[in-house]
């Protein structure tokens, strides 16, 4: 995890702009693959801001993660077109698989799950990203396949 004053330096970066919370979380989680919430003190202290608040924010977008991510990240698609041809079902069964109750990183760090808003593979569902590899047409055989492939 960066230390604080890796996440100060990042902070001192952006000071300089108008809205600087989000390209600062932008670029923690672009260099050090996740923002940490040890650094929500630091930030909020920097911007003049409540801790909260940061908080708020890197919750708010699905794409803030606050834990590194496994060695393997599986986005499978949650939006529409993708439900209605059983993604959530597929979804159910990698987290079974996976061991997990919930998206999130396997004990072993080997994949990390999360849930994806479309890919533009509407026509082509269940969808998913596998190490930003597109994935169509997703069945649970494959997916199984994979996940095995990927150590999980
Ligand atoms: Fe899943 Fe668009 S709805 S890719």
């Amino acid at each position: 995890a960066p230390t604080e004053a890796e996440v100060s330096a990042v902070v001192a970066r952006h000071l300089h702009r108008e809205g600087p919370l989000l390209p600062i979380l932008h670029d923690l989680q672009h260099e050090f693959g996740f923002i940490p919430e040890t650094g929500f003190q630091t930030i909020a202290h920097e911007l003049n801001i409540t801790r909260a608040e940061v908080y708020g924010v890197v919750s708010f977008y699905p794409d803030f993660r606050t834990e590194p991510h496994g060695r393997h990240v599986l986005k499978i698609c949650r939006a529409e077109a993708c439900q209605s041809v059983g993604a959530r079902a597929l979804e159910e069964a990698a987290l079974a698989r996976l061991g997990l109750d919930r998206p999130g990183t396997t004990a072993n760090g080997a994949v990390t799950v999360e849930p994806v808003y479309c890919l533009g593979l509407c026509a082509c569902g269940p969808a998913a990203l596998l190490d930003d590899k597109p994935l169509a047409h997703l069945d649970e055989t494959r997916l199984t396949r994979l996940l095995a492939e990927a150590g999980a």
